[in-house]
């Protein structure tokens, strides 16, 4: 690969140095989040429209109405909460001597706390799981084998049908909210106004969906990945047991060295010239970040594995306008649950006899188990 190349098969453009991923992730003149204002079929866009995928002036009329809720203020209330989940689940399976950390803990931890923060009751998890996972996996599972447009009409089949079973289920939430406001996210949505103007009940779907979704696999793939890169060096798993203040740090690290969102997804809304390649207008362009996070003239020794690297300006939650809005949350989340099991279980270790499967994706990155 170049710097810039152009993927023949899943026509689109691919960047992967740190300065041109942080360019097309910022710049939102040039590259749009709004994939329905350059697709053949439109009318496809109209369910899932989310602040993820619209631009200004939309995108911060919807980012100020949410924001408040997720500031690191607002989430530092719920660290009490976050804690005591985690105990939870840990004390489920601290007499057995083994557990796996994906099972156990970093998949129930993030989808509780999100489920508690919209009001919707945490004992449907698994079908939050088997929603979240239609959406993100389904996508790219077999894409090396058979033809581009068959792939993209399953692919569209199996993201509307999930959409369509995700959206009855939210309509009954708002439903039940309308009657009888509760303090949580769905009934903030439900009486937020801009500019006097409630959001569209379309909108307040796209918005329950997008964080039910964001606010679970990647969190999870986060928990899971620090295990990893901790385990690979035992010597750091004892200096983060004896010294817990090191934490915040080395999940920086974590987010640069195994990113669990890999890539950012854009469309060119002009003809924009790179390393000496021209982007037509309206072209899907990808920014890996797990490339950028490894690029030599952003970080020295991109290989290595280092809790104290300062600067670490890695790209692991994007970057501009559409910077993740869960991220407080998510480091959060990260440093308890990963506290308390350092606290709980200073010898953790990898069982070595199994060996690490990924999850099979092209935007996620993390291990489907971890036995430790
Ligand atoms: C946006 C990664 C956790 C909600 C993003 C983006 C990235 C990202 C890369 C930017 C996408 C783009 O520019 O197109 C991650 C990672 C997480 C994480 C690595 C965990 C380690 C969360 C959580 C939530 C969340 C816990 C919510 C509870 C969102 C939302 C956006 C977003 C709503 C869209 C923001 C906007 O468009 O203005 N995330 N995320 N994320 N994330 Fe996260």
């Amino acid at each position: 690969f170049g710097p810039v190349s152009y993927n023949e098969r899943a026509r689109f453009w691919e960047v992967f140095e740190y300065d041109d991923v942080l360019r097309v992730a910022s710049e939102h003149e040039t590259f749009s989040s709004d994939g329905s204002k350059f697709a053949a079929h439109p009318e496809e866009f109209t369910k899932g429209q989310s602040i993820l995928t619209t631009d200004p002036p939309r995108h911060r009329q919807l980012r100020s109405l949410v924001s408040q809720a997720f500031t690191p203020r607002a989430i530092a209330s719920i660290a009490p909460r976050i804690a005591a989940i985690t105990h939870n689940l840990l004390d489920q399976v601290a007499e057995q001597g083994s557990m796996d950390i994906i099972a156990d803990l970093s998949y129930p931890l993030p989808v509780i706390v999100i489920s508690e923060l919209l009001g919707v009751p945490s004992e449907d998890r698994a079908r939050f799981k088997r929603w979240s996972d239609d959406i993100v996996f389904s996508e790219y599972d077999d894409l090396s084998s058979g033809n581009l447009e068959e792939y993209n009409e399953r692919v569209r089949i199996t993201v509307r049908r999930t959409l369509d079973e995700l959206y009855d289920y939210f309509r009954v939430v708002l439903a039940e909210r309308r009657l009888q406001p509760r303090q949580d996210l769905v009934s903030e949505l439900l009486a937020a106004q801009i500019e006097g103007q409630s959001l569209s009940e379309a909108e307040i779907l796209a918005f329950c969906t997008l964080l039910l979704i964001a606010g679970n696999i990647t969190t999870t793939n986060l928990i899971g990945n620090a295990l990893l890169c901790f385990d690979e060096q035992p010597e750091v798993m004892d200096q983060l047991a004896k010294s817990p203040e090191l934490l915040p740090q080395a999940i920086e690290e974590v987010l640069r060295y195994r990113s669990p969102a890999l890539l950012v997804g854009r469309y060119a809304t002009r003809e924009v010239e790179l390393h000496g390649q021209t982007i037509p207008t309206g072209q899907m362009v990808i920014g890996w970040i797990s490339s950028a996070n490894f690029d030599p003239c952003a970080f020295p020794q991109p290989e290595v594995f280092d809790i104290t690297r300062t600067p670490n300006r890695h790209l692991a939650f994007g970057h501009g306008i559409h910077f993740c809005l869960g991220a407080p949350l998510a480091r959060l989340e990260a440093k308890i649950a990963l506290g308390i099991l350092l606290e709980r279980f200073q010898q953790i270790r990898r069982k070595r006899d199994q060996p690490v499967e990924t999850i099979h994706s092209a935007f996620i990155l993390g291990p489907k188990h971890c036995p430790v």
